[in-house]
Parts: C-alpha cells; structure tokens; sequence
C-alpha cells in the first residue's frame, strides 16, 4: 500500500463543496467530526435500499439480512478492538458509552468510593461522573495537567489511593492532542484494584487499538470521528464486568422475559441495546472500520507528523519568540496526535476562526467541551487545528495565511 494523500481526498466528496465565498474548503476540524469517504456513504444507502429491516425480530427475509449486517459491523468493531463480539455495545457515541458505565457500573460504587478523572477530560467524561457523585457519595478526584498540556503522572501516587475503584481518563486530548501514558494509569489502577475506562473518541480515527494490551476495562468511541455516520458509537467492556452490569435503559430486546411484577435481562451486549439501535449507522460504521483498514496506518502517520511539524514550527515563527503566540499543549511530536491547539495573544477564538473561514479553512475554537482544562491553563479558550489523512499541505498553506491576517486584524 503506497500512501498517496491526493488519492484519499478523491474519496472524500466533501472537498468538492466550496467553502464560504466560493473558496476550496480546507476541512481542519476532524477532531470535532471526520468526513465521509463514498465506500462510507455508498455502504449505507446500500444497506438501506436493499436490506432495510428490523433487527432480531422479524422471520422474514430483511430482518435477517439486517441482522447480519449489524451483527456483522459488531464483529468488526470487536477485530479492531481485539476484544470478543459480545463486549461491544452499539450506544449513540462515546457520551452515551461513558453514562452507560456511570450509571451501569457505577451502581456497585458505594458513599466514599473515589472515581479518578483528570483535568484535560472532556465534558464527556467528567459530567457523567460528577452526577455519579451527586447521586451516590462517591468522591471524584481530578489528576492535575502539566503546563505542556498531558496528564500529570507524578501526581498519580497522591491521587490514586485505595479507595479508589475506576481511573477515568481519555486516551488521546482532544484539547492538546497528547497522547496518554496508558501503562502508567493501568499500573496506578491495579496496584489498588480500581478498573481503568478509556475515552478513546480522539484515538479510535488512527488505526485499530488493542483493548486487551491496553489492559483496560472499558473503552468508548464514537463512530462520527472515524470516518463514519454520526448518531452511533461502542462501549467495548470486559466480559466479566459486563456480566455483573445491570442495564442502563429498559425496552424491547434487552429482556430475557417480561411478566407484570417481574422482568429479566439478556445477557450483554443485548442487555445494554434496549430498543431499536441505529442500525442503518451501525452499518456505515462497520464501512469506516473496513475503510480504516484499507490505510497504511504508518504512511498516514508519517504524513501527519510532517504537517503537524509544519503547524508548530509555522506557529513558532509566527510568535517570533515573544511568548504571545502559542501552542497549547506539546510542542513536539513525541506522544501527540495532529490535534493542535494555539493561543494568539488572548484573541477570541470565534474572532479567529470566523476570519480563518472566509479563507475556507474549518477551525475549531473556544473551551473545546474542557472548561476545566481550560481553567487550568487560565484561558478562555484555544483555537484548534485537526487533521484527518486527507489533509494536505494546501490546508496549511492557507492555514497560515489565515493567521497572517488574522494577526494583522486582531493584535
Ligand atoms: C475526547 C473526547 N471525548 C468525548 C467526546 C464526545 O464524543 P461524542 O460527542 O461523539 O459522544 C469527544 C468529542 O469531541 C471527545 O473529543
């Protein structure tokens, strides 16, 4: 497989829409969502005008072929994980999979358990575990940040004690795009018996993940980062923890029998997919999880670092050294995704990214869903700029350009 970043924008039918006064559309907001190749698009309008059906319930033909189909992407999603079909959950994204662990898990925590978060989580996976809290006693810890944007390992031995049964903590920043220390929090965790879930919403775009050499508990993903339809996402959880999990939400096909008084559960993965699941997007994730598998993950890595080093250096130049333009987050390449955050001398990041868009060119900019992050690092907000394997050197060209004028507009 040769790497060929033209040929994968072709997939992409996105980048013939033009972008704000007509100009060619420079998409660097994949960390919010990815695009949609055609297999993606094509894969799901196949499912539905020719095997569009209820799941599990019918005898008849389309069921059937539905069923396969959703059964199908299930086991897809379980190679890319390395993990067993009935560990994953199909729930509507990584939100939903973490408030599934928060309610679901979280009924075995009892007054005083300490659940251990951090300060670069994203809303995500912070609200869920704050309402844990203000349901049932138990003590949420925040492990602090470093001034470069990662979580604070050296922090781990306070803050991890034996009170505490779950290390909550994403697995790639959607902030600063480092990339966690897994073995570190896993270790913290097992030397006290706590389980670790993983946020993996920024990490699950770049290729498959090993839950099992991760040695994780849970993990969560959502679909609409990883090139495919928005609307679905996993929980992939570890058998036994699953078996012992009593079910978030009660409907149709969660059961395993319903009287007036008394009713049963399924076993997982159905006990956690009450009613009717997004099956058509369930799909067109299993085509993005094929899609993914079609890239030669090292070429598209080698390609990003490349543009990610042009962000930072031209970022660098931009700041001259006067320490008003910055990076948030790490200034290398080491341990970091191309997800880049930068500050240009406190300007609003709305003001910058509403300028950066007339030159088409998608940004992202404000808190980022990490209010707490960005109360650590005493800002408002950043601007972020994230790449996908179709990015290019013409999305950084304009990057710049943007910037300049931006700098000249509103410093
Ligand atoms: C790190 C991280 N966690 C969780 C989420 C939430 O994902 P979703 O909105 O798909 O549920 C996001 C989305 O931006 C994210 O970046």
């Amino acid at each position: 497989m040769t790497f060929d970043p033209a040929k994968i924008r072709a997939q992409f039918p996105i980048f013939e829409v033009p972008a704000t006064g007509g100009a060619a559309l420079h998409y660097l907001d994949s960390a919010a969502t990815a695009q949609v190749p055609d297999v993606v698009l094509d894969a799901v309008r196949t499912h539905d005008a020719t095997a569009r059906g209820n799941i599990k319930r019918g005898v008849h033909f389309l069921a059937e072929r539905a069923t396969e189909a959703y059964e199908g992407a299930r086991e897809k999603v379980a190679d890319f994980l390395n993990a067993s079909p009935s560990e994953v959950i199909f729930t509507s994204g990584t939100t939903a999979a973490i408030n599934l662990v928060a309610h679901s898990f979280g009924q075995s925590l009892e007054a005083g358990d300490e659940v251990v978060v951090s300060e670069l989580e994203h809303h995500s996976n912070m609200v869920p575990w704050q309402m844990l809290r203000d349901r049932s006693g138990i003590v949420l810890k925040y492990l602090p940040v470093t001034a470069d944007g990662r979580l604070d390992l050296e922090a781990l031995e306070s803050t991890v004690t034996d009170k505490c049964k779950l290390i909550a903590v994403t697995h790639v920043s959607n902030v600063t795009g480092a990339v966690t220390n897994v073995s570190a929090i896993v270790a913290a965790a097992k030397a006290v018996g706590a389980r670790v879930l993983l946020d993996g919403a920024q990490r699950a775009s770049h290729g498959p993940v090993d839950v099992a050499a991760l040695g994780v508990d849970f993990y969560a993903m959502s679909s609409h980062k990883m090139f495919g339809p928005s609307g679905v996402g996993v929980l992939w959880g570890r058998a036994e923890l699953l078996a012992d999990m009593p079910p978030f939400m009660g409907g149709g096909e969660m059961i395993r029998s319903v009287t007036k008084d008394v009713t049963t559960f399924a076993d997982p993965p159905a006990r956690f997919e009450a009613g009717t699941p997004p099956i058509t997007q369930v799909v067109g994730m299993g085509a993005a999880i094929d899609w993914i598998g079609t890239l030669d993950q090292e070429a598209v890595t080698s390609h990003l670092n490349r543009l990610t080093e042009r962000v930072l250096n031209g970022i660098a130049d931009l700041g001259g050294g006067n320490g008003r333009i910055k990076v948030v987050g790490p200034q290398g390449l080491q341990e970091r995704y191309p997800v880049i955050s930068f500050d240009i001398n406190g300007a609003h990041p709305h003001d910058i990214c509403q300028i950066l868009d007339g030159h088409g060119v998608a940004l992202r900019g404000g808190h980022h869903c990490a209010q707490v992050f960005m109360d650590a690092m005493d800002l408002a907000g950043t601007s972020r700029a994230s790449l996908g394997p179709y990015s290019d050197d013409s999305d950084i060209d304009a990057l710049f350009a943007g910037l300049e004028d931006a700098i000249e507009r509103l410093t």
